[in-house]
């Protein structure tokens, strides 16, 4: 079986999410014999949506050119990856209230109207075969009901989207008020390490289950 670790930090060893995000591949490797791909955005950034992406991507499969095939590519061997993997774990910082670019130039070369979802007069319709999904999220800031807690456009908007495409197994875990000092890190840090445990055990009940139903398709 695969998964996926993407990461998105800029800050490299400095990383909170990065930290937390090991983690978790390390205790799902524990559980279950995985083969982890790698994508690290911040060390290779995606290229941003440009006009030829977007003709290409607008343009219907029979209508498509070489040229259009060609801008593609990159696209392509993304989405690739992704269906490719029986699970993921994705850690990204705040920046902005939201994802940073790197993680967003990702999202959009893997959302795709006719490859990844399609339309509906019900909405969006995802494409992609289900499979967990863990996505460990460091701010600076408070994150919370009360103020001086600021909004989570971040989580919502990482669930929306990937149920768009059809994941909809997400498990979240938010590290906040990471730039309020060492004992405000040493509380994130903490709560966030003792929900990792559950968190595989949930993720390697869900690949048995993939696992089996793939044996009985493949039966029938
Ligand atoms: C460009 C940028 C924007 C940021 N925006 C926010 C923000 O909106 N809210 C927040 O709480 N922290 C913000 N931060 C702080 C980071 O989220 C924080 O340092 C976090 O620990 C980064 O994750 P990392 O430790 O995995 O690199 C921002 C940092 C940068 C560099």
């Amino acid at each position: 079986m695969t998964l996926l670790h993407i990461s998105a930090s800029p800050r490299d060893a400095l990383s909170h999410s990065r930290k937390i995000g090991q983690l978790m591949v390390d205790r799902l490797c524990a559980e279950t014999a995985l083969v982890v791909t790698r994508q690290d955005l911040a060390q290779t950034p995606p290229p941003f949506p440009d006009g030829r992406f977007a003709e290409a991507s607008l343009c219907p499969e029979d209508r498509r050119t070489d040229q259009h095939r060609h801008d593609l590519e990159i696209s392509e061997s993304l989405i690739a990856e992704l269906e490719a993997a029986d699970a993921l774990v994705i850690d990204t910082p705040m920046h902005n209230f939201t994802v940073p670019a790197v993680f967003k130039a990702w999202i959009d070369l893997v959302v795709r109207p006719n490859r990844t979802f399609r339309g509906s007069p019900a909405g969006k319709v995802g494409l992609l075969k289900d499979r967990p999904v863990v996505l460990i999220m460091a701010s600076g800031g408070p994150i919370g009901e009360a103020p001086p807690a600021q909004s989570d456009f971040l989580t919502p908007y990482v669930r929306y989207v990937l149920a768009t495409i059809g994941l909809t197994d997400l498990t979240t875990v938010c590290l906040d008020s990471l730039l309020r000092g060492a004992e405000a890190v040493e509380r994130a840090e903490t709560a966030a390490t003792a929900r990792l445990d559950d968190i595989a055990a949930h993720v390697s009940e869900r690949l048995d289950r993939q696992a089996l139903a793939a044996r009985a398709s493949a039966e029938t």
